[in-house]
């Protein structure tokens, strides 16, 4: 397997590619006499989020409008392998398509994203849903044209699946971002660290870092275009730039994405906490456009089970990091991820993993069962632990954690914090709804004789003419005036960036 960068030359393929596609789709829908349209499932992670803006952005230069899965002529399914349960929801969803398949004979079915980086997937693919039309793996997003073109007047199923390792740039990419004032951006791909129950290294492959100068430079074109949120994403943010030739670190990124003019907000997912470094901690309390929320994956709270998983740090070396960041940033958060059930943990092992959620109060915690994957070495462990255990154990973390999510919200009662909007509230038209420097969940209101430059505000107020959009990406103070299980509620007091 080799690291390879992809540079403009290289594209010159798909550059043909799409110029074709873009002819063949405009003469269909001249003969079908409507929009050629596409759908997108995307599973998984944000990384996964960031894979389909790119497809979206692909998909829409070559001529198509995004649809319901019902009107679609091209779907795509950009799939997780992460746990099992991601992976029987698309062998579910996958089904129904036959049928369609049969009633639009243009419709081409594309399945990408981690899981078709595993063979036994494909075989599966291949025996049994024999009519997709092409399947690819996550490191050739960019090549989606070539797949396209190739596959368009053939009746073979494609099946393109590479050993390399791939950079491509995203300025090379076209990008359709789901949010207008945030911008998802990779900064490195893939994972060293082999953790003994991920599939990820084998999905996404070895550890390789962007360009530090074309991530800045995109950063900036992000802020002159007005994006006022940045979500820097990588599996593993702090190992950036360790790779050979690299003189620039995770800390210099982040120093230099939090001075560039015009970003409200700056946030980063994940941190190894093995390599979070002192250095971050003082950047995410200098800077006040920085998120101060931590994402610290403790998995286990066991010596023996973070040795197993292959973790590379010990419990007390993970505490003494979670609480270097509450002394900082006491009005920070920390999340985390926790798995339950690992081969061989004990009942002393989970009481471990309950004693840490106790000493760091997570302010929030995605909790998950331990799910076997095969190829990972704790596939192979011959201790795996009953169902009916793993059930029971999961259940009591999550009441102790979601209390810990309660107290979090509670102690910001009575608070007045900054929040950048997100934009109205799924539930009630007038309430907005946004996050918190620390990530919490607030829902707000706007009072009914608020206004800006003289102007009523209130979503309530049908006259002003003002909607919850003009509202997206902005900044306010908002008075915090009642907690809830999983968010906060607030009154807005004033526009910081108006
Ligand atoms: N089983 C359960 N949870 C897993 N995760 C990764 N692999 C597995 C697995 N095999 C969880 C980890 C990781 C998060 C993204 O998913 O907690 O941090
Ligand atoms: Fe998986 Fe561990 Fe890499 Fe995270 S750090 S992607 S858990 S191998």
């Amino acid at each position: 397997m080799a690291i390879v960068n992809i540079n403009k030359n290289d594209l010159a393929n798909v550059d043909f590619a799409k110029k074709s596609l873009r002819s063949h789709f405009s003469s269909l829908s001249s003969d079908l006499n409507r929009p050629v349209y596409y759908h997108i499932h995307t599973y998984g992670c944000q990384l996964n989020e960031s894979d389909s803006e790119k497809m979206i952005g692909t998909l829409e230069e070559v001529g198509l409008q995004e649809g319901t899965e019902e009107q679609a002529d091209v779907i795509v399914f950009n799939t997780c392998a992460i746990r099992e349960n991601a992976e029987d929801r698309l062998f579910g969803n996958l089904g129904v398509f036959k049928a369609r398949k049969r009633e639009n004979k243009n419709l081409l079915i594309i399945v990408c994203g981690c899981m078709m980086k595993l063979q036994e997937n494909v075989d599966r693919i291949k025996k049994s849903f024999p009519y997709v039309d092409i399947v690819f793996d996550p490191q050739q997003i960019h090549n989606l044209p070539l797949f396209m073109f190739d596959k368009i007047g053939r009746k073979k199923q494609l099946i393109d699946i590479t050993e390399e390792d791939y950079i491509v740039e995203d300025n090379l990419l076209p990008v359709k971002r789901a949010r207008k004032f945030r911008a998802l951006v990779p900064i490195m791909y893939g994972c060293n660290n082999f953790c003994t129950y991920c599939i990820v290294p084998y999905t996404r492959g070895r550890e390789r870092s962007r360009d530090f100068n074309q991530i800045i430079d995109e950063l900036k074109e992000l802020a002159s275009n007005g994006y006022k949120e940045v979500m820097l994403l990588g599996q593993n943010v702090n190992s950036y730039g360790k790779g050979e030739g690299y003189d620039k670190s995770f800390a210099d990124l982040l120093r230099a994405a939090a001075e560039i003019e015009g970003f409200s907000r700056v946030r980063f997912m994940t941190s190894h906490p093995r390599d979070l470094s002192d250095e971050v901690i003082d950047i995410m309390a200098t800077y006040k456009n920085m998120e101060t929320h931590l994402h610290l994956p403790v998995q286990s709270g066991s010596d023996n089970i973070l040795k197993a998983m292959n973790r590379h740090y010990t419990r007390d070396q993970y505490l003494r990091t979670a609480l270097k960041f509450r002394e900082r940033l006491p009005e920070g958060s920390i999340s985390t991820d926790i798995i339950v059930g690992f081969p061989g943990e004990t009942e002393q092992d989970f009481l471990d993993t309950l004693d840490i959620v106790n000493q760091v109060k997570y302010d929030s915690a995605f909790t998950f069962q331990y799910s076997k994957r095969p190829g990972t070495k704790a596939a192979v462990c011959p201790n795996q632990v009953p169902q009916d255990v793993v059930t029971e154990r999961f259940g009591r973390l999550l009441e102790l954690q979601n209390d810990y999510v309660f107290k979090s919200n509670q102690a910001k009662v009575g608070k007045t914090e900054e929040v950048l909007i997100e934009g109205e509230s799924s539930t009630a038209k007038d309430i907005l709804t946004g996050r918190t420097r620390s990530n919490h969940l607030v829902n707000f209101t706007i009072p009914e004789d608020f206004t800006i430059n003289g102007k009523l505000v209130s979503p309530s107020n049908s006259d002003s003419g003002v909607c919850a959009d003009s509202f997206e990406g902005k900044l306010c103070n908002v008075k915090i005036t009642h907690s809830r299980p999983f968010s906060i509620d607030g009154v807005m007091e004033s526009i910081i960036d108006g």
